[in-house]
């Protein structure tokens, strides 16, 4: 699984085979420069669902439901992730928390909504955690955590991520639920992977999570092409006629005329 935001990425991870495709809320970091995804907003996720679903022909879109869409009560939740389905086109929808998100995720199941749960680092209460830090370390979290994927898998959600958990603790989890895990920051055990892709391809560079491995450096790539690009505009290196357009030589020759 990875993330995308644009109808552009989207359609390149489809072609690549890319079988699960996240909106993930974090495009309030990676794509409109937030230091938090708490910010973003329903507007922002469906405007961005939109653009990536007309790009994807196969795989599955997941839209991430931002901050206080669901938590506040069990409509606003239905409501929010109907929007998801109705206006975004997304097949399924993700969302924060353990134990106390299961009701929320029984009821949306209840009337046809896929839910992806999301457990261990939950960057919406970022807040409350204290930070980005790995969660699941002492005995009592660890079984929180535990506890919150069953609760999940027993609510209906069809598959759980796990964000910035222990690797043992990872492993035992992705045993003990039948449902598939999708780590990030979760070491190899889970049954798939997720990754932020600006961070994967290099783009996004004003920090790189330790889970992150970069398969290319696109920022770097594009300030390479970029300072070509400027350089032959001015030294009149670009355009050249293959990138220009002509018109039939009496046309001109009478407009001068005229002028
Ligand atoms: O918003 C996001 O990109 C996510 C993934 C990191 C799982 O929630």
């Amino acid at each position: 699984m990875l993330t995308a935001y644009d109808y552009p990425t989207a359609k390149v991870l489809d072609e690549a085979g890319i079988p699960l495709i996240l909106v993930g809320d974090s495009l309030g970091n990676v794509v409109l420069g937030y230091d938090s995804t708490v910010y973003v907003t329903m507007d922002d996720m469906i405007h961005h669902c939109r653009a990536v679903t007309r790009g994807v022909r196969n795989a599955l879109v997941i839209g991430d439901m931002p901050f206080m869409s669901y938590q506040a009560n069990v409509s606003d939740a239905l409501r929010n992730a109907g929007r998801f389905l109705q206006e975004g086109g997304c097949q399924a929808v993700k969302i924060e928390g353990g134990e106390h998100m299961a009701e929320t995720a029984h009821r949306m199941v209840q009337v046809g909504i896929p839910v992806m749960g999301h457990i261990g680092l939950t960057p919406q209460s970022v807040n409350a955690l204290g930070g980005y830090k790995v969660q699941g370390r002492t005995l009592e979290t660890a079984r929180q955590l535990v506890r919150g994927a069953a609760a999940l898998e027993q609510a209906g959600c069809f598959s759980i991520v796990l964000e910035m958990v222990p690797v043992p603790l990872a492993r035992l989890i992705t045993e003990k639920v039948g449902v598939p895990t999708i780590g990030i920051g979760a070491g190899p055990f889970c049954d798939g992977q997720v990754q932020v892709v600006s961070d994967m391809l290099g783009l996004f560079t004003d920090f790189v999570p330790k889970h992150t491995k970069q398969y290319t450096h696109l920022a770097q790539a594009i300030r390479a092409a970029v300072g070509d690009y400027a350089r032959e505009v001015r030294e009149g290196q670009f355009p050249t006629e293959a990138h220009s357009f002509g018109m039939k030589e009496e046309v001109i020759e009478e407009l001068k005329g005229e002028l």
